[in-house]
């Protein structure tokens, strides 16, 4: 047990292996669903491991930003209190995804990962992780190549708000590249048929992905992922997601709300949200602050990450961790045995072999 009120200079260094355990538990508890055709529970038992794993932390966590509400998924919505509580143990901002891409893997598809952002409060900072009110956003991301090279031209070339083909010879540019050598990812949706085909006129090369636009969208920023532009609409919890593993790698993105209908429109009006839905959102306006923590285990293959393995008689999770502060990124490639490796559900309260 932690001491009582201790005053730790940089809680999340100590905490962020505890963090990368939780993916890790929800990556490996959801596996059994893969290609099963059985989304929600595959999200359910994501979500049973995480909250188990919350269980043994001594940490006063709250979900700021849960998963988006679809389909009547199981889930952890906004507000659930995750971790012991244990008086004196220290407060932590929460926005997870137990499953980005549950269909995904109820289809055995590529590009599904459990992730985490989480960020402890810090002086100056009213709201770390940003709750966004719509259920999409328009987005575009990309890597620490492309921010530098504004950053040394001191113009910014590539603005969400652009036509498709300057934000596609920015990026060309600025990374040295010809325009057909470029290869920007985008979620297969109707809704994008615009942007298909400008990206087609343009040249550039198009990777289309089913679900799972949190790593698409981290993608850019990761070295050697094959992905330098994520394009398109998608979730707006995700975005925030994204921005947080972003922020810590050094590119960046830019969002705006997407409302889907002129009801939404009006309703977020409504709120009092008329002044945001015209704002761009920048990285560090949906991660704000240097206490941001994020963390993802792969579950099947993406940009972000290589998909959960066996090896011989063991099962191989491959995970990232980073922070804002330090900007360390940590590749994480763990080797279980699953004979004798245990899991904490929540739903009994006890561990498990998987
Ligand atoms: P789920 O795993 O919660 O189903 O979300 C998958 C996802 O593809 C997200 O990555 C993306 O942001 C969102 O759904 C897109 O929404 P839609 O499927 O409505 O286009």
């Amino acid at each position: 047990m932690r001491l009582p009120r201790q005053n730790y200079h940089d809680i999340e260094r100590i905490i962020e292996f505890d963090f990368v355990r939780a993916t890790e538990a929800a990556a490996l508890n959801s596996l059994q669903w893969m290609g099963r055709g059985e989304k929600e529970l595959a999200d359910a038992a994501a979500c049973d491991a995480i909250r188990g794993m919350f269980d043994l932390m001594n940490i006063c966590g709250e979900v700021v930003i849960g998963e988006g509400i679809k389909d009547d998924a199981p889930g952890i919505f906004k507000g659930e209190h995750l971790g012991t509580w244990m008086p004196g143990s220290p407060p932590f901002h929460i926005a997870l995804d137990p499953i980005d891409g549950t269909t995904n893997i109820s289809k055995g598809m590529p590009n599904s990962i459990a992730c985490i952002a989480a960020a402890s409060p810090e002086a100056g900072v009213k709201e770390a992780l940003r709750d966004i009110p719509s259920f999409y956003m328009m987005k575009l991301s990309y890597g620490a190549a492309v921010t530098r090279a504004m950053q040394i031209s001191g113009i910014e070339t590539i603005k969400l708000e652009s036509p498709v083909e300057e934000i596609l010879l920015g990026v060309a540019k600025a990374l040295n590249k010809r325009v057909q050598d470029l290869v920007v990812m985008m979620l297969d949706r109707p809704r994008h048929s615009e942007m298909v085909a400008e990206v087609r006129r343009v040249g550039a090369s198009l990777r289309m992905i089913g679900d799972g636009d949190i790593a698409a969208a981290i993608g850019p920023a990761i070295a050697g992922s094959g992905v330098d532009i994520y394009l398109g609409i998608g979730g707006a919890p995700e975005a925030v997601l994204s921005a947080a593993a972003i922020k810590c790698l050094g590119g960046d993105q830019q969002c705006r709300m997407w409302p889907r209908d002129e009801k939404e429109r009006k309703e977020l009006i409504d709120l009092g949200h008329e002044e945001d839905l015209k704002r761009v959102f920048y990285a560090d306006d949906l991660a704000h602050g240097k206490n941001i923590i994020f963390c993802a285990t792969g579950i099947s293959d993406s940009a972000l990450l290589k998909g959960i393995k066996t090896e011989g008689p063991n099962t191989v999770t491959d995970s990232i961790l980073m922070r804002a502060k330090s900007k360390t990124v940590r590749f994480i490639r763990a080797s279980h045995d699953l004979q004798n490796k245990t899991i904490r559900l929540r739903s009994d309260n006890r561990e498990h072999t998987i």
